[in-house]
């Protein structure tokens, strides 16, 4: 394993993150304003030559996990080429090729990037009413989401074995009463629906009293299903898996706001706009896209791209120390001290 890609924590930074586009074709209320987000210039973002560029240099260097994200990645037109190309990194050590979308036009495109390598797929779906789907989303498609998880489900009972995620963002008052149906989804189908703890970004109108953390979460959970136990996850998962017993697929806690991971998290994040970040909170970043535009200075790329990886690698910690500043409130720091889930 290269030692660039391990910190001074012993962190192997194997699994990458791309988001290929800041567009997105939702509006879900914790995400995005109706009007949508101011888009880059075009030419600030990284081209698929670029994407792929960089994939590449990073797998040759030990990571062996790429996920593409957004804004939402299928509404880059050439979201199947890419994972193509993508795909290929297969015989330079890359063993996973993972999604995450909010599977709105997935169906149409899923055969296609199944065949170029995709092994796992995360669709966002916040609620299973069709109507409140409507309004957290401020857009319609609810079929279209459910086509699309049907169709991952074809593929594997066809023997593709795509893993398969919903993440779900629970909002107290908003879809909380969602968390016992996703749950019930989860007797007879081969899936794991996650429960997101909601988490303050600019301008979404985060607040506290809407945080369900993942103690109440499971608090409703058990009311109904006494017996669902934990299960043992991997060392670098962020979320924390359970199971009720009998059950075909899985439940998940990703648990932002109560308990700090970061001790074990070994994602790299490049932005659509070529910003390389170890952190989802942090602000400090480094521009990959300039490095790859401007080599032209007698110093390989690659070791550019990873001495950023160097610099970077504190940063990390930086949000421990944010969450201690206040970030989170005095009982959810208790919270954490006590372990209380
Ligand atoms: P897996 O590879 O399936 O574990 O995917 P993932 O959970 O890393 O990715 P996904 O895109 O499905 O994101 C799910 C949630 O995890 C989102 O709410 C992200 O904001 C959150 N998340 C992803 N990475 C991090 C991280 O490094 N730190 C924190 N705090 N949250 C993260
Ligand atoms: N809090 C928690 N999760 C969020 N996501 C987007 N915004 C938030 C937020 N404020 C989730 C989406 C998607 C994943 C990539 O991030 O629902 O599943
Ligand atoms: Fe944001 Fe994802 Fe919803 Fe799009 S689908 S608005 S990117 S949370």
């Amino acid at each position: 394993f290269s030692d660039f890609l391990t910190d001074t924590f012993s962190r192997q930074h194997d699994y990458l993150r791309i988001s290929v586009t800041e567009r997105c074709n939702l509006r879900c209320l914790y995400c995005m304003p109706e009007e949508g987000i101011q888009l880059s210039p075009s030419k600030e973002l990284l081209t698929s030559a670029e994407i792929f560029y960089l994939s590449q240099l990073f797998v040759n260097q030990g990571v062996s996990k790429i996920r593409l994200t957004g804004g939402e990645p299928t509404v880059r037109k050439d979201i199947v080429p890419l994972m193509q190309r993508i795909g290929s990194l297969r015989s330079a050590g890359l063993k996973e090729l993972a999604l995450t979308t909010n599977g709105i036009t997935l169906h149409r495109k899923l055969d296609a990037m199944v065949e170029a390598g995709l092994t796992g797929v995360n669709i966002s779906l916040d609620t299973l009413d069709r109507f409140q789907f409507q309004i957290l989303t401020r857009r319609s498609g609810f079929d279209a989401v459910m086509k699309s998880i049907q169709r991952v489900q074809e593929l594997n009972r066809l023997g593709a074995g795509i893993k398969l995620k919903i993440n779900c963002v629970v909002m107290r008052g908003l879809n909380d009463h969602q968390i016992l149906p996703f749950v019930d989804m989860t007797r007879e189908q081969d899936v794991e629906v996650r429960f997101i703890e909601y988490m303050p970004f600019d301008g979404n109108k985060w607040s506290e009293n809407k945080m369900l953390p993942y103690a109440d979460m499971l608090n409703v959970i058990r009311s109904k299903y006494p017996d669902i136990s934990r299960l043992k996850g991997a060392r670098n998962d962020t979320s924390k898996t359970w199971q009720v017993p009998g059950f075909t697929g899985r439940v998940g806690f990703i648990t932002s706001m109560t308990h700090n991971f970061c001790g074990t998290c070994n994602r790299l994040r490049i932005t659509s706009d070529g910003n390389l970040k170890v952190c989802l909170h942090g602000d400090d970043e480094v521009s990959l896209r300039d490095l790859l535009r401007s080599d032209n200075d007698g110093t390989p790329m690659d070791e550019e791209a990873f001495e950023a990886v160097r610099q970077l690698e504190l940063d990390r910690r930086k949000h421990g120390v944010l969450r201690q500043d206040g970030w989170i409130s005095k009982e959810l720091q208790l919270l954490e001290v006590i372990g209380s889930a």
